[in-house]
């Protein structure tokens, strides 16, 4: 695809019922109501000169180039900032206007450098192109007056540079930071000639910029530039693409010059983020080519001896003999795999098909078995579906927003971008998070209760909300009546005295007077929203507050229309396909039951293998019975295990006790430690398949490169099934996913085909719903009527002690992502060089630690160590971490308590104690020197 230029319209679309009709130089339009004239002429097919407008920003009108007539009106108004009336004639060239801009752009052009043919943005510059559109050929002014031509350049930023001598004091770059992002980091100062923009006064690297992107995005000239296309020009073809990191699923264009990759372009059309992006996506791709990668497979017979590269026939033949061999000595059962939601559908559903025809068991689960596995049982118990409800967009119809046990502006930024807007026009905000997140007071925004919780207390806190709705008649009867079943007996429970918010306040540490009153917010409001992340997941009663949260939403009618719903924020870019393909030890792909014998015959049948009827292991059952013996070799497509489950010790005594461990990923990590076959895995520029995003819109992902290792993962699976004698074989993903659609209801209407021409489309998408179903549960809920289920608080049993009087809980950063192996191998590493622990100052004064102090960490598990930041942030009694930094290894404190239901880790609470240390423990310094040396292995395989 040559470079894709996406049209700009101006100013943003209007939406109206009524229409009116105009005429632009002759040609008759028939617009939305509202709609400015700029907007309305580039819809006839008539573009207006322009600077200071564009299509993703309110219109602001400063540089008047934009100036038309309209018959009958004096002077020359902004078609920017005139709206369109029923009948008006406006005409855009005429001798007064064309004078009147060449005036405007000579202006400009006396007060910039000419420098246009060696500029970095030629070819690519609104101001370079608007001076060819009004026909500018001379400047009579010389730079002999003041200008701002020597303004120094700002590059402290690490992906892009502020050169000031170039900008035109459009506030483009000002609005797109406050409308488009929200973070307000820029002004203009100054009035007149003197206006410049800054970021308060410093620099961007030092400001309050997130580095976003946005205001790069909307710069009509080089002034905002990224250093890639200052360094390797302007790119010359894209590619449509999604992004790899988070649930959100931002669409952007990669654009390149040859076949090197320049910059990332948030996309327009993208259904998730309509042109926005933040910085990981936009700016963190360097990994993707990053020489630490692997890219050839290698072998070892033990794990004490070095790698040997192999090519490829040999690893897969080694890799199917080996298993083979285990499952003759011990057992069909005895091997098992792991799939990635950092891989696309169709590399999960192959390794799970894998499984289940060529392993000939069950033993498949995923990593959304640590985080997100509780929405999947509870939305599934309660609606029917093991997804959310609502699709990004609808939060703009929200007039209650809670948000909980997620940070959105950190973990899903773009998203709470949205969220932001939808804010600062008034919806009103509940934060219930044991830690003070951005969202509680940020610029235009601050949240009306900020539920404070205790961690590991959310059930409570779910329960007294809707015991608060239940007690004082704030119920919708009408929806409960005709849409759901179980009510009586729930709300008989919920209106018990010890889930009242008194009864919980020495529970929670909530207090009751402030959670009626946003019991109360929720329940009265017109359209009220959930949105959750791990902190409700991650938890011993995961699936319990996910099946309770969702009884709120029941019972108050905040289910099946827009601006409603219970939302989900996935963590990885694919965690809901992962699931829908099928990962889960007891389900086939469209959660079907693998003991359900209809479902079970479709597969077989095209498969031509025999399912089994019983669930196979799950990731925690899989250590276990490595332990005992009798699970002995694991295929791990692209996860961590090492780094990002729980109480490491018990992980890698798992790991080491099998005989053969299979990975497969870009770098050789901390689970690869524990491997006897690595076979180097594909970054998301190499891929050709589909993402799921947490709004359960199925994205293509594009290869913007042939994979550097030679082969596709889906091929890699493919051909280990077949040397292990079931055949299994693709010429194309295309075909996976026509499989998949055969196979899979939900999924009937999906194709390659479908998804070129639409953009993207939301499971269901089958003959009911050909083009997806943005909000669910609209008519009826899926499993037919709603279930409210009785959802006890029982407190976990992870408490805190004498010997560990602090509780732990855990989360993201914005500019890393998980376990850090994408984003430490890029700049970000700029902003979050290692994991700290904050820490409440009652806390560490108790403990005798100043800020930046290294301490200990310890819980019955493990210990680590690590720097204090001392804040208000958490409260007494909590303290609190990120995890992107192996160095630091959260995990290794972390317990083995899990979800009831699902097993999902419960790494938001673990009781820890924390003292003063001299620096790193031992084992830190240890895994030091040994990271040195698998970056020395990995050099080696390399070359
Ligand atoms: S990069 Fe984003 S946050 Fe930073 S100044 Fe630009 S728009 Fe604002
Ligand atoms: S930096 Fe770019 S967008 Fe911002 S005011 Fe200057 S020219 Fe306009
Ligand atoms: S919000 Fe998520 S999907 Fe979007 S660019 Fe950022 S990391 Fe990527
Ligand atoms: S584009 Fe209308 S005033 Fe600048």
């Amino acid at each position: 695809m040559s470079l894709l230029k996406e049209p700009d319209l101006g100013t943003p679309a209007v939406v109206s019922q009524t229409t009116v009709s105009v005429e632009v130089d002759g040609h008759p339009v028939t617009v939305p109501a509202g709609t400015s004239v700029m907007r309305a002429a580039a819809l006839s097919g008539i573009d207006i000169p322009k600077l200071c407008a564009t299509d993703s920003l309110e219109a602001f009108g400063s540089c008047r180039l934009c100036l038309v007539e309209v018959d009958g009106k004096p002077g020359t108004p902004a078609s920017c900032t005139t709206p369109v009336v029923d009948g008006m004639k406006v005409r855009t060239q005429t001798p007064r206007l064309e004078k009147l801009r060449q005036g405007i752009m000579e202006l400009y052009i006396s007060d910039h450098p000419l420098d246009c043919l060696t500029c970095s943005a030629n070819g690519d510059c609104e101001l370079q192109d608007m001076s060819g559109v009004v026909g500018l050929r001379q400047v009579r002014y010389g730079y002999d007056g003041d200008n701002h031509l020597d303004a120094p350049t700002d590059s402290s930023n690490p992906y892009f540079d502020f050169e000031a001598s170039k900008c035109i004091a459009c506030s483009r770059c000002v609005r797109a930071c406050d409308e488009i992002q929200g973070t307000f980091a820029l002004t203009i100062e100054g009035r007149g000639f003197e206006s410049k923009v800054s970021a308060g006064g410093m620099s961007f690297m030092d400001s309050e910029c997130v580095s976003c992107g946005a205001c790069v995005q909307a710069c009509p000239t080089a002034t905002l530039q990224e250093k890639s296309v200052v360094q390797l020009g302007m790119p010359t073809r894209s590619v449509i693409t999604t992004c790899a990191y988070c649930g959100v699923g931002c669409s952007f264009k990669a654009e390149l010059r040859g076949d090197e990759l320049v910059r990332m372009v948030p996309y327009k059309d993208g259904g998730a983020n309509e042109g926005h992006s933040c910085v990981k996506g936009r700016f963190a791709f360097g990994y993707a080519t990053h020489r630490d990668r692997v890219l050839s497979p290698m072998i070892r017979e033990s794990i004490a001896d070095e790698w040997r590269v192999v090519d490829w026939d040999t690893a897969i033949s080694y890799t199917a003999s080996k298993l083979r061999e285990v499952q003759e000595r011990y057992g069909v059962g005895s091997i098992g795999g792991i799939t990635s939601s950092r891989t696309t559908n169709e590399e999960v559903y192959v390794v799970q098909k894998m499984v289940r025809a060529a392993f000939g068991n069950n033993n498949v689960d995923t990593c959304a078995r640590v985080c997100h596995s509780p929405t999947g049982y509870g939305l599934k118990q309660t609606f029917g579906t093991s997804a959310g409800t609502q699709d990004f967009k609808s939060v703009a119809q929200a007039d209650v927003i809670v948000v909980i046990g997620a940070n959105p502006t950190d973990g899903h930024p773009v998203f709470a971008s949205r969220m932001k807007r939808r804010l600062r026009e008034g919806a009103k905000l509940v934060v219930v998070d044991p830690r003070r997140i951005d969202l509680v007071r940020s610029p235009h925004i601050q949240a009306e209760h900020h539920l404070q919780l205790a961690p590991g207390t959310n059930v409570a806190v779910v329960n007294a909300m809707a015991h608060v709705a239940v007690t004082e008649g704030l119920t919708d009867q009408s929806f409960v009546d005709e849409r759901c079943e179980g009510y009586d007996e729930w709300a008989e429970f919920i209106a018990l005295p010890e889930n009242s918010p008194e009864a919980m306040e020495p529970i929670t540490g909530v207090p009751a007077t402030e959670l009626r009153a946003a019991a109360r917010l929720y329940a009265t409001a017109r359209n009220a929203a959930i949105y959750y992340g791990l902190g409700v997941t991650e938890h011993s009663q995961g699936s319990t507050m996910v099946m309770g949260m969702a009884n709120l939403a029941m019972a108050t009618g905040n289910i099946g229309r827009d601006g409603v719903g219970i939302n989900p924020l996935r963590g990885q870019n694919n965690v809901q396909g992962s699931c829908d393909m099928g990962s889960f030890p007891h389900e086939l792909p469209g959660y079907r039951h693998v003991s359900d014998d209809a479902v079970r015959a479709v597969f077989e049948n095209l498969w031509g293998r025999t399912i089994l009827s019983e669930p196979g292991l799950r990731i925690p059952n899989m250590f276990d019975a490595a332990i005992d013996g009798s699970f002995r070799a694991l295929f791990l497509q692209g996860e961590d295990l090492a780094q990002s489950d729980p109480n490491t010790q018990h992980v890698t005594a798992a790991l080491t006790a099998m005989d053969l461990v299979v990975v497969q990923d870009l770098f050789l990590n901390e689970t690869a430690k524990f491997a006897h076959v690595f076979l180097p895995g594909t970054s998301f520029l190499e891929k050709d398949g589909t993402f799921t995003n947490a709004e359960r819109r199925i994205n293509r992902v594009r290869p913007v490169m042939a994979p550097a290792t030679g082969k596709h993962e889906w091929q890699v699976a493919c051909e280990i099934a077949q040397a292990m004698g079931y055949p299994m074989h693709y010429d194309h993903p295309r075909e996976i996913m026509d499989e998949i659609a055969a196979l899979t209801p939900t999924f009937a209407g999906v194709s390659f085909d479908k998804l070129d021409r639409l953009g993207s489309v939301q499971w269901p998408c089958n003959d009911k719903a050909p083009e997806g179903t943005p909000i669910m549960h609209v008519d009826g809920f899926v499993r037919g009527k709603g279930h409210f289920v009785p959802t006890t608080f029982v407190p976990t049993d992870e408490r805190s002690t004498r010997k560990y009087p602090l509780i732990l809980t855990t989360g993201r950063i914005l500019s890393q992502y998980n376990v850090g192996a994408q984003t430490r191998r890029t700049a970000n590493v700029m902003w979050h060089e290692e994991d700290m622990l904050e820490i409440h100052p009652h806390d560490a004064e108790q403990r005798g630690v100043r800020d930046g102090d290294w301490v200990k960490l310890d819980s019955r598990s493990g210990g680590t160590a690590l720097r204090a930041r001392i804040t208000d942030r958490v409260a007494p009694g909590v303290v609190y971490t990120t995890f992107h930094h192996p160095e630091t290894q959260a995990n290794v404190v972390t317990t083995e308590f899990s979800d009831w239901a699902t097993n999902c880790p419960e790494y938001k609470v673990t009781a820890v104690q924390v003292s003063p240390s001299n620096g790193p423990s031992d084992w830190q310094r240890e895994y030091a020197e040994q990271a040195e040396h698998s970056r020395r292995i990995a050099k080696v395989a390399a070359e």
